[in-house]
């Protein structure tokens, strides 16, 4: 079978159109932000958590309940079966897994090559924090990196990233050293249990995991820190999330804020006619075979800033859909290696995953081709897939270098700060 041709741009169209009419925050310029009570809140400083004038805690719809939220995540994914290939193949999300896979591996491939291209040879070490069962344990076996420390809050998918990676020792012979570590990272102080605390990392990998920090401020900063702490100068740390806007937008659009397809749901626990709270903005989600959870709204404008402030500064930002864009040329090869798409028409004898009405999009562009022989076929993506894809986004920030203050604080010298020292010194 011959796939001839890509129809994603369609669905990138379709899909993409969906206005924005929802922004969560205007004054994260100042971090002076304004819950959605409209009381006024103190700037966000070094402190765990911001009290508004009155006294009463700013994000008082983030208290603690929390440790009640950690172990439904925790039990959640401890309970989640692991998958045999049988099963992973007659899957309903079997391309959207293989598509985030690939956004995953184009990031790891990117950013490791970015480092390597200023210091070629040099041994990486990597903090997989969210690492959930190991899932990118092959991809950093493809990046030769040298060292992985793997982080979730769940026990069971710590070990059974432990075994993932014991088994692909024994299979491969020579594979990274690592270490695995069952701590909820927003509460935890990490550093204190790597079995060398003084370890630098060239690189942090958050993936699908960062936005159970958006609970409260406090587990925000924490997470940040433990992002941040022993990230070295120049390293990067990128991952993936779900995007606020399109979640809120989609909510709009739908009765009860509920929405979503045969293989996703996503419902806001919150009256959103009452504003969005910043933090503890919390939703029920649910994908097929693989979350069912509550998660909290990611505010990702707030993020920069609060990621500024442990010397993170954002160099990438693109929703699912322009990932693909910017990425699908250079790492093609990958697209069809890991089978991303699927090819429409279905191949005698097999069936589509999803329903006839899900294909329109291709269906359009077979119509219109001329001279089609009997091997050729579309390369796609199920209309209910692709729109699982489009609630996601990719980042990546890079940590500044700093000088210290006369308080022995660092401070961040920003790319900002950088080119105005150009400037000086060429005027
Ligand atoms: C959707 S899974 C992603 C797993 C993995 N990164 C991947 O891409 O396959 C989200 C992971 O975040 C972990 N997680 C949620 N809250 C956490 C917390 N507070 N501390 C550490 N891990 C957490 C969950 O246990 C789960 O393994």
């Amino acid at each position: 079978m011959r796939q001839i041709l890509l129809t994603i741009d369609r669905l990138i169209e379709s899909i993409s159109n969906i206005p924005k009419v929802y922004k969560m925050s205007d004054e994260t310029e100042t971090l002076e932000v304004s819950p959605s009570n409209g009381k006024p809140v103190k700037p966000l400083d070094d402190h765990t958590s911001a009290k508004s004038d009155d006294g009463e805690d700013a994000f008082s719809n983030s208290k603690p309940k929390n440790e009640e939220h950690a172990s439904v995540v925790a039990a959640h994914y401890n309970h989640l079966e692991e998958k045999g290939l049988k099963e992973r193949f007659n899957s309903p999300i079997f391309y959207l897994r293989n598509f985030n896979n690939w956004v995953k591996s184009v990031l790891i491939q990117d950013y490791t090559d970015k480092i390597r291209e200023k210091d070629y040879g040099k041994p990486l070490r990597v903090l997989d924090i969210c690492c959930g069962k190991g899932g990118d344990l092959s991809k950093w076996q493809k990046a030769r990196v040298e060292r992985v420390v793997f982080a979730d809050i769940a026990q069971v998918s710590v070990q059974q990233c432990e075994t993932r990676y014991e088994d692909l020792r024994r299979r491969c012979g020579h594979l990274f050293s690592a270490e695995f570590i069952a701590a909820d990272c927003t509460k935890d102080t990490l550093r204190d249990k790597y079995a060398d605390p003084s370890i630098n990392f060239d690189i942090v990998s958050c993936q699908f995991g960062l936005h159970y920090s958006f609970e409260s401020l406090s587990q925000a900063r924490r997470m940040l820190t433990n992002i941040s702490e022993c990230l070295k100068p120049d390293g990067y740390f990128f991952g993936t999330i779900p995007d606020a806007y399109e979640i809120v937008s989609r909510a709009q659009k739908s009765e009860n804020f509920s929405f979503g397809n045969r293989i996703y749901n996503i419902k806001l626990l919150f009256d959103p006619k009452d504003g969005y709270p910043l933090f503890g903005a919390k939703y029920d989600f649910h994908l097929e075979g693989v979350v069912d959870c509550p998660e909290f709204l990611f505010n990702f404008d707030l993020f920069v800033k609060l990621a500024a402030q442990y010397g993170l500064e954002l160099v990438y930002k693109a929703r699912f859909s322009d990932f693909y864009k910017d990425h699908s040329e250079k790492y093609k090869q990958l697209l069809n290696r890991i089978i991303c798409f699927e090819s429409y028409p279905a191949p005698p004898g097999k069936e589509l995953i999803g329903e006839a009405s899900e294909y329109e999009h291709a269906q359009i562009i077979w119509d219109q081709m001329e001279k089609k022989n009997e091997r050729d076929c579309l390369g796609t993506m199920s209309m209910c897939e692709w729109e699982v894809a489009t609630v996601y986004m990719a980042f990546a920030f890079k940590k500044q270098k700093h000088i210290w203050d006369s308080k022995g604080k660092p401070s961040y010298i920003t790319s900002a700060d950088k080119n105005q020292t150009t400037r000086d010194s060429s005027s």
